[in-house]
């Protein structure tokens, strides 16, 4: 059956922000009205659809945008979205406004939605994956990631300067409450002794008996970078634990918090954003429904919702080696 041409279509971020949000929802309108399409903000995500906080944009809605952190459109985790009665109220006012199709940028939870919406009215939906936390699989990056471990690695580097001035040992807590790859990618590229992440069991005593070890070597610099999903229950849990372990170890902890999840996109986020916009309008033109698109060895990668929000990343062992070979 050849599916229904689409001219009107909705875009919304939701969940949590990222940065590179804005630079998707600019090639998203942009690619849409390049193609003839009228295009849709929802504002505050699905609570925007429910509530029919909707406005038309033009090419010029989004200019200037691109260079920004957080997201024009702003967002929400919406509870009515989860009922269906206040689905039934969101494809009401999305009908009203005549919009057949929608983009949806956010994470796992937001593909959540879609799929639930798009199974039960007949409204085509797009993901993108917008999220720091890089948490979802049929992609190697989503849109904020690279941004926020740059952040995060930013701010390592400055403490790993205290840390040296004072011999200290430091605990950082990065975001990441179901997945641990900003720790990864931040903690093995400041060259931190010890990962803690959600996806791998931890042996506190294996942790201690090391950090022992290190203070009898006078090891000048030790930095532990834990995921603040981490089962321990992140950094201010395993300082209580250490201090009670090794009561003379000097120790800070620092979490940076939302701090990563704000600033300018990096050029990577810009770029991939911009690429999985403009592909979002793509997938209308060719039919390709209900997929979120990812990134996979540099080719587009179109990933069913229902497939998408079952999957998780994995971890391999290998990248705890690296950790522990290069930490000595
Ligand atoms: O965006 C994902 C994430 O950053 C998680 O790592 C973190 O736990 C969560 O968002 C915090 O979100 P919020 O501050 O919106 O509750």
């Amino acid at each position: 059956m050849m599916k229904k041409k689409i001219t009107k279509i909705g875009v919304l971020t939701s969940g949590g922000d990222s940065p590179g949000m804005n630079a998707a929802i600019r090639a998203v309108v942009r690619t849409g009205i390049y193609h003839g399409m009228e295009v849709f903000g929802i504002m505050r995500g699905y609570s925007g659809m429910v509530e029919g906080d909707i406005q038309k944009m033009e090419s010029r809605s989004v200019a200037n945008i691109i260079q920004r952190g957080g997201t024009i459109l702003k967002t929400s985790r919406s509870n009515e979205f989860l009922t269906a009665e206040g689905r039934a109220i969101a494809y009401k006012n999305l009908k009203q406004f005549g919009i057949e199709g929608l983009v949806i940028i956010g994470g796992d939870g937001s593909f959540r939605g879609a799929q639930i919406f798009s199974n039960e009215y007949d409204i085509p939906c797009i993901g993108l994956p917008g999220t720091i936390d890089k948490d979802i699989a049929g992609t190697d990056f989503t849109i904020g990631f690279d941004t926020a471990v740059n952040t995060a690695v930013e701010a390592i580097d400055k403490i790993r300067d205290t840390a040296d001035a004072h011999d200290r040992l430091f605990i950082i807590e990065v975001m990441g409450r179901d997945a641990g790859y900003i720790a990864l990618h931040s903690g093995i590229s400041t060259g931190a002794e010890h990962i803690l992440i959600p996806e791998r069991k931890t042996s506190y005593i294996d942790l201690i008996s090391s950090l022992k070890e290190k203070q009898g070597r006078k090891k000048l610099v030790n930095l532990i970078v834990v995921a603040e999903g981490e089962e321990f229950g992140g950094a201010d849990e395993l300082a209580k634990h250490i201090k009670k372990q090794i009561p003379n170890q000097d120790l800070r902890v620092c979490i940076l918090g939302h701090i990563q999840r704000g600033g300018a996109p990096s050029c990577f986020d810009r770029v991939i954003a911009s690429r999985m916009g403009y592909h979002a309008i793509e997938c209308f033109i060719e039919g390709r429904h209900n997929v979120f698109i990812g990134i996979v060895n540099n080719k587009m990668n179109y990933t069913p919702l229902d497939e998408a929000v079952k999957k998780k990343q994995r971890i391999s062992e290998e990248w705890m080696k690296i950790v522990k070979i290069l930490a000595t």
